[in-house]
């Protein structure tokens, strides 16, 4: 007997210019295009498995071990029933002899190793690897941008987690969502020296949803139409430049304006938002005064912080500086006082400081 079961797995994604707002929230459309870096390595990923068979008789999905529920309509649903008319459309219809796996229920298993719904983006890695590993289950002879649509109608984010690297999520403008979609800007191979430092000041459950935070902010932010409009499509050429041309400064400086301009954002919001803490603060104190010291010295910028949906800061830097990077976050930030929990970098090998 076959068994048609495949594995695929998904990093996260940091984004450095922040998709906050959708403009359909059903097809998960964004009210502006955003650009994030994939931290490509062993931490932070989602690994899932997918497994059609006729004896199943629904869709069923486990996560880290526990049933999640596929909700009728929901965004579970929503993706794997797209996945199975990619397979219907693409391989069933094209040769009539490969197996109906789009009519076969299936079973899919999938796994975080970091915690979930922490600010550190595991509904990207989660709906990217779901997609991906169905993309196997079914063969589809498809590009990651096409498996991006779908991904995206999961968790917007989760778009950019197809591709390795420097990755734009094109806004678009079609209403259908046909052109709002992930392309690669530039693979991790063409800026290898970018690494980046995750500094995990806690691992709870966020307070406020991506979703419930968006929709209140669409709602009564004012501040958001100014970003909309006049901010992120000038950032989005700009930083996709400095990408291309290796510029550092520019890159550092864009990425920290738009970490906080999404959480001036979040704050312009009725009720305001707050994703940050005290820590969270402290460490861009830190990185800016580091940042002042080397520009004074004509060394320009060493360092970016950005922070999404959530107190945990990720540092982008050159690799020569984070050695002296985690210094400063171990003497400012010593653990026996709890004011944080870990730091670990990404691209760059392996865990610094352990819990
Ligand atoms: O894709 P969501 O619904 O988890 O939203 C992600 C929003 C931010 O992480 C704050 C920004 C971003 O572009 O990833």
């Amino acid at each position: 007997m076959t068994v048609y079961q495949a594995t695929a797995s998904a990093p996260v994604n940091i984004a450095c210019i922040k998709y906050w707002g959708k403009r359909d929230t059903k097809l998960i459309l964004p009210t502006n295009s955003s650009l994030s870096v994939t931290l490509d390595q062993d931490h932070l990923r989602s690994t899932t498995t997918s497994r059609a068979d006729p004896s199943f008789t629904r869709d069923r999905l486990w996560l880290n071990g526990k049933e999640d529920e596929i909700k009728d309509g929901g965004r579970l649903a929503t993706c794997i029933r797209e996945m199975k008319r990619l397979r219907k459309e693409e391989v069933e219809d094209k040769n009539t002899d490969e197996p109906k796996l789009s009519t076969y229920s299936v079973h899919i298993c999938s796994y975080n190793n970091f915690p979930t719904a922490a600010g550190l983006a595991s509904s990207a890695s989660g709906f990217a690897a779901l997609v991906s590993s169905l993309a196997h289950l079914y063969q589809l002879p498809v590009s990651a941008s096409t498996l991006s649509l779908i991904s995206r109608q999961g968790s917007g984010s989760a778009c950019r987690s197809l591709f390795g690297g420097f990755v734009a999520w094109q806004m678009g403008s079609d209403p259908s969502g046909s052109d709002s979609l992930a392309v690669e800007v530039a693979p991790q191979s063409h800026w290898p020296d970018i690494h980046a430092l995750i500094c995990v000041v806690s691992d709870d459950k966020k307070g406020t949803s991506s979703t419930s935070g968006m929709q209140r902010t669409v709602e009564t932010s004012a501040l958001l139409q100014h970003r909309i409009n006049n901010v992120v499509p000038q950032r989005m050429k700009d930083i996709e430049k400095a990408i291309l041309e290796k510029d550092f400064d520019t890159f550092a400086r864009i990425t920290m304006a738009d970490s906080n301009q999404f959480h001036a954002v979040a704050l312009d919001t009725e009720p305001p938002i707050f994703y940050m803490n005290d820590v969270s603060r402290a460490i861009i104190a830190v990185i800016v005064e580091y940042n002042r010291l080397s520009i004074e010295a004509g060394t320009g910028y060493k360092a970016a912080y950005t922070y999404d949906a959530g107190p945990n800061a990720v540092i982008y830097a050159p690799k020569a500086n984070i050695k002296e990077i985690v210094e400063f976050i171990v003497t400012y930030f010593p653990q026996e006082e709890n004011s944080f929990k870990d730091v670990f970098s990404l691209f760059g090998g392996g865990r610094l400081v352990g819990k």
